[in-house]
């Protein structure tokens, strides 16, 4: 075919075509990328003489431009304006996902709504922490066994970074020059260094709570995470005694299981930070759970925090959030969590 008989028949045949479909398959036959009618023409235009190519080029692509905007122009009359279209009202509605709270959040939530109605403070500390607030100051000295209890990520130093012995910030940043104690960083293993850097800046009686993320560098299983929350509680006062944890403890948890029956039962535990030290367990729909380990805080850790352990006493605890989440909405893996699922989040 060459470029008249082309034209021709193309615009005869979009004239007369009767629906969109038929419009594509014209557009197809004549302008398709593989086989096209006038795809060929230009296709071949290399290949001719100069002279030739300089006449039938600009009119082949004229003719390109030109049926491509009568397609265009037809096409517009076989779609149906939007204002036109039909809307069947009995059809089912679409289900709208909203969005939902993480269980860890509603955990968290709802252990500040407790504690905030029996006074304490909510407090939060840095997620990145030095060795002397994590470990030393909460008398876990370096070379202690206990250490090995919390497998430790740590952060290299930038060795460029020096920190001048007057910067006004070091106090801030936690950073101590020139002393015994390590300024080597770390990612917090728990939430208790929150305890030393409260002390240090304020004098009892108090009550505080401080929730927060902590790490561990150590395998994952369904009871174990590299990441996971704990919320660490502390009381400190004149004469406040394990019989106030006590109290503390149980109102928070019957509220926190609000419905459950649950029982509780003491046991000594060992934290080098506490003197005792106690782990609480509940009897939870018929089984024994361990759920927050506890103690009366050791005179060594209020020395620590430039306090006279003759004139202070208190007690302390750090729960598990993931834990206390898993125990109260049944899940029974603790990567879940993490996993991002929607399906497990949508439960929620
Ligand atoms: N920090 C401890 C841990 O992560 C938990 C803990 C135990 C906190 C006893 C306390 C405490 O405040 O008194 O393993």
């Amino acid at each position: 075919m060459d470029i008249t008989e082309i034209k021709k028949s193309a615009l005869t045949e979009i004239e007369k075509a009767k629906s969109a479909e038929e419009l594509e398959k014209i557009r197809i036959f004549y302008l398709g990328r593989q086989d096209g009618k006038l795809t060929a023409v230009l296709r071949s235009l290399k290949d001719l003489p100069i002279g030739k190519r300089r006449e039938i080029g600009p009119k082949a692509q004229a003719l390109k431009r030109e049926l491509e905007n009568f397609l265009e122009e037809k096409l517009k009359k076989f779609q149906v304006p939007s204002s036109k279209l039909q809307v069947d009202l009995t059809a089912p509605g679409k289900r709208f996902r909203r969005g939902h709270l993480h269980p860890l959040t509603l955990v968290d939530r709802e252990i500040r709504r407790i504690f905030l109605s029996m006074n304490f403070s909510v407090v939060e500390g840095p997620e990145v922490e030095t060795e002397y607030y994590n470990f030393d100051a909460l008398n876990i000295p370096p070379n202690h066994p206990a250490r090995e209890a919390w497998d430790t990520f740590w952060i290299k130093r930038n060795p460029n970074l020096r920190i001048h012995p007057n910067d006004p910030n070091k106090k801030l940043r936690g950073i101590r020059i020139n002393s015994d104690f390590s300024d080597r960083l770390l990612l917090r293993t728990h939430t208790s260094p929150v305890q030393i850097r409260y002390m240090e800046k304020h004098t009892p009686p108090f009550q505080i709570i401080a929730p927060g993320r902590c790490f561990r560098y150590e395998a994952t299983d369904i009871s174990h995470e590299t990441n996971f929350y704990q919320v660490e509680g502390l009381m400190v006062g004149k004469n406040i005694t394990l019989s106030n944890f006590k109290f503390v403890i149980e109102e928070f948890l019957k509220r926190f299981f609000s419905g459950q029956k649950i029982e509780f039962r003491y046991r000594s535990g060992y934290f080098p930070f506490v003197e005792p030290g106690v782990e609480v367990d509940i009897k939870f729909k018929g089984k024994w759970l361990e759920v927050i380990p506890a103690g009366m805080v050791h005179p060594r850790v209020f020395e620590y925090a430039h306090y006279n352990p003759h004139d202070w006493q208190g007690f302390a605890f750090g729960a598990g959030l993931n834990r206390l989440a898993m125990i109260k909405y049944n899940i029974p893996d603790i990567r879940l969590f993490n996993s991002g699922d929607l399906r497990f989040i949508h439960q929620f």
